[in-house]
């Protein structure tokens, strides 16, 4: 048996313990908003936050998991969670949709860690997400307004 804690719950899994994180997500916890692109660390759609940290589910084994505070789209909370997905609203950064879930769990992980960052940094950091709906420019934007609503105090 596997020990998972996601989104604040904890569940027994009778699973391979070499599985991938993303198929006891989406598969044995019903967790969707997770979604597979390359299955090889190369994309991003897969994000999840592990501990704080943002991490490719498709590549991190339940061993490696289990014990750890996971975090997935759908538990997300919290003042930056709400600023960015409100940032995002506004400024329609959604196209088809599929890489979005891993691009908020980056951008969320990056301005938890940073408040300000500036666009050299949040380039680094979103490197990893790749959009073949090339969304690009629209996520910089959505993140720097996040940072500046957040830096005002204002609600999302
Ligand atoms: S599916 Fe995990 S990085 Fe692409
Ligand atoms: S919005 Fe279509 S892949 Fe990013």
């Amino acid at each position: 048996m596997i020990e998972l804690t996601v989104n604040g719950e904890t569940h027994e899994l009778d699973a391979d313990p070499g599985m991938p994180l993303l198929w006891a997500l989406r598969d044995h916890l019903g967790l969707t908003g997770t979604k597979y692109g390359c299955g090889a660390a190369l994309c991003g759609a897969c994000t999840v936050h592990v501990d704080g940290r943002p991490r490719r589910s498709c590549v991190t084994t339940l061993r490696v998991a289990a014990g750890k505070d996971i975090r997935t789209i759908e538990g997300l909370q919290g003042p930056v969670a709400k600023a960015v997905q409100g940032s995002w609203e506004r400024l329609n950064v959604v196209q088809c949709g599929y890489c979005q879930s891993g691009q908020i769990m980056a951008a969320v992980s990056l301005l938890e860690g940073n408040p300000r960052p500036g666009p050299a940094e949040i380039d680094d950091a979103m490197s990893g997400n790749l959009c073949r709906c090339a969304t690009y420019a629209r996520i910089r934007d959505a993140i720097g307004k996040a940072a500046e609503q957040l830096a005002a105090g204002e609600p999302g």
